[in-house]
């Protein structure tokens, strides 16, 4: 299988989808989006929408992602040099909000240390529907500590903000983490299998979403 933008085959948003063209209104930065939460192992994390000061951050966290990830998330290795160009990590952080979201999981080591993007989970509205799709990276170094639930739980309450009423994933059928954790947003969800690689979708009706 050709690494692609591991988006569904027949949607597949260019990798800025549901972030900011450059072109459009500008929108302020939505703070009430940005708050802390403590992973699994007590750490404390903060999760944020995205901004145009991350390509640096975000080009660290492509660096530590390791091939099956990359797999996992892009369905093929998309190769480093391709994840970092700058016009990519420029148009991903240049977020203007309206039609998806960019959330990061910002971690600081020590209270010194400068922080660290550690997971990306991105909700990109599929153009002319009310419908989205949800994208999660966690890097390697912070699997099983409940982040990348975390975030899908977040992305789903932002989608029931701008709403939309469908929320779809594309997965490997290999990928059972991430089966996982989507089965976990609501009882009802729809999966079809095509190729090796399931669709999801789940009503955001009823995924129950907590208010924090
Ligand atoms: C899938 C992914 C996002 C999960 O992130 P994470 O932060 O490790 O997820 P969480 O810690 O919230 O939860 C992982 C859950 O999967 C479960 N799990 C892990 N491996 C599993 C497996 N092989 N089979 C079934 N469940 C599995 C864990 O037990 C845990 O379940 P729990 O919360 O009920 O205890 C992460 O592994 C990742 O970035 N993978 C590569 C990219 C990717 O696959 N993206 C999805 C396609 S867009």
């Amino acid at each position: 299988m050709t690494a692609n933008t591991g988006s569904c085959a027949d949607r597949q948003p260019e990798p800025g989808h549901g972030v900011s063209t450059g072109e459009g209104l500008r929108r302020r930065y939505p703070t009430e989006h940005a708050r802390p939460w403590r992973m699994r192992d007590g750490s404390r994390v903060m999760i944020r929408p995205i901004r145009p000061s991350d390509e640096r951050l975000l080009l660290g966290f492509h660096q530590t992602l390791s091939d099956r990830t990359v797999y996992m998330r892009y369905f093929g290795q998309l190769k480093l040099r391709s994840r970092i160009a700058p016009a990519r990590l420029a148009k991903v952080c240049a977020a203007e909000y309206k039609n998806g979201m960019v959330l990061v999981v910002e971690w600081r080591p020590f209270r010194y240390k400068a922080p660290q993007i550690i997971g990306v989970g991105r909700l990109s509205r599929i153009s002319g529907a009310r419908e989205a799709e949800v994208a999660v990276v966690i890097a390697d170094n912070y699997h099983g500590l409940g982040l990348g639930s975390e975030l899908l739980r977040r992305l789903a309450r932002i989608a029931r903000d701008y709403d939309i009423e469908r929320i779809v994933a594309c997965i490997l059928s290999e990928n059972h983490a991430f089966q996982h954790i989507f089965r976990k947003l609501a009882p009802q969800i729809d999966w079809k299998v095509e190729e090796g690689v399931i669709t999801a979708t789940v009503s955001v009706a009823d995924i129950e979403v907590r208010d924090d």
